[in-house]
């Protein structure tokens, strides 16, 4: 029986309820396809803060450090936002992960299921049928990063400097990555950049367009990434696959969840250097937030996080069978017409966080 080791970091809000229902499907998983999940669950966030006095405790960090995986909640909350930004729980848990593990590769795919379409504040006829468009955002440089980076009295007046930088072999890796997750779909690459006035961009783009030459399946374009914000809203389903750098995917990628509907359905996937024999070290977290209103309520739409579970099986430990049997268990129970408020609409049931986990779990 082939055994895992994965990192189980629940955090905030709504984190804790809905990586429950997750562990429910990976137990169906492990009785389907006969594999064993050593779930290791480790504080992380503003639950650390409080039970350690500190975001991510050097015991998370080694739990993570020894697992194939992380499998990742959401962290942060009001009660920790009036802490300095350096301590928040974003910031002090989830960037020093990122650069810790070097998870350059950030995959955040936004569908708009056809049965949900309702759900996109889009004009209907602009959504019409769904889409699926896959976000790629580097996210281990640029201007989170580059350095210098800090704030201080300069000649008398308060100064801000943040660096952005990024090397040509940063620009390759993450070019490498959205090609071949192109090749796997549509085939049609879209590359962000501001290459009329960054010189970042203009290496961004040049390194991007020598690399496609490697890959003649897929058809490349750029655009701006002022223009790119009003063509994801103006015709989601003319794109496939978007590359874009750390702040422009941070931007994007917020954007085409918005417009897929319901941030609740969205997972995610960051990718390390980290090469195992079943696939890429990574971390795996829903894309929404830790939704502090609804915490604790039960209601939250767990998808996200059980999706993320399904990403982590695919890429990090090499199970795409199961992946697939969890993504198809979701769109059965969306086909069955299941619904979690956040994706309510006349005619369907609606259901609270257990139950939706419940009927995915049965689903595998
Ligand atoms: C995200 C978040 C983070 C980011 C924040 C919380 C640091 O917005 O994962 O998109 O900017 O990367
Ligand atoms: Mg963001």
């Amino acid at each position: 029986m082939k055994s895992f080791r994965i990192a189980v970091l629940p955090g905030d809000g709504i984190g804790p309820e809905v990586m429950a229902e997750a562990r429910r499907v990976l137990a169906a998983v492990e009785t389907k396809f006969a594999l064993k999940f050593e779930l290791n669950e480790a504080r992380v966030g503003g639950a650390a803060i409080d039970a350690d006095g500190h975001a991510l405790p050097a015991e998370t960090l080694r739990i993570c450090g020894e697992s194939e995986a992380i499998l990742f909640g959401s962290v942060g909350g009001p009660k920790w936002e009036s802490l300095p930004p350096h301590e928040q729980p974003e910031r002090a848990a989830l960037l020093p992960l990122r650069k810790h593990f070097g998870l350059f590769a950030n995959l955040r795919p936004a569908i708009c299921f056809p049965k949900l379409t309702h759900a996109s504040p889009l004009r209907a006829d602009l959504v019409e049928g769904g889409f699926d468009v896959l976000c790629v955002r580097e996210l281990t440089g640029g201007l989170y990063f580059g350095q210098p980076k800090y704030c201080r009295d300069e000649n008398g007046e308060m100064t801000a400097v943040d660096t952005m930088v990024y090397k040509k072999s940063e620009i390759e890796r993450i070019a490498h990555v959205a090609f071949k997750a192109a090749q796997g779909r549509r085939k049609r690459l879209t590359s962000i950049d501001k290459a009329n006035v960054l010189e970042n961009s203009v290496l961004w783009r040049k390194t991007v367009i020598e690399i496609s030459a490697q890959y003649p399946d897929v058809t490349l374009n750029h655009l701006y990434v002022d223009n790119a914000a009003m063509q994801l809203i103006r015709n989601p389903k003319g794109f496939d696959v978007v590359l874009a750098e750390n702040l422009f995917g941070d931007i994007l990628s917020d954007e085409m969840a918005m417009i897929a509907g319901s941030l609740g359905m969205l997972p995610s996937a960051s990718l390390g250097l980290k090469e195992t024999p079943l696939g890429r070290f990574g971390l795996f977290e829903p894309s929404g937030g830790t939704a502090p209103d609804i915490a604790g309520k039960g209601i939250a739409n767990p998808i996200a996080q059980i999706l993320s579970a399904a990403m982590m099986l695919r890429y990090a430990l090499g199970e795409p069978k199961a992946a697939e049997a969890i993504e198809c268990a979701v769109r059965g129970v969306i086909d069955s017409g299941l619904r979690t408020s956040d994706i309510f609409s006349e005619g369907t049931r609606r259901v609270g966080t257990a139950e939706m986990g419940a009927a995915i779990a049965a689903g595998v």
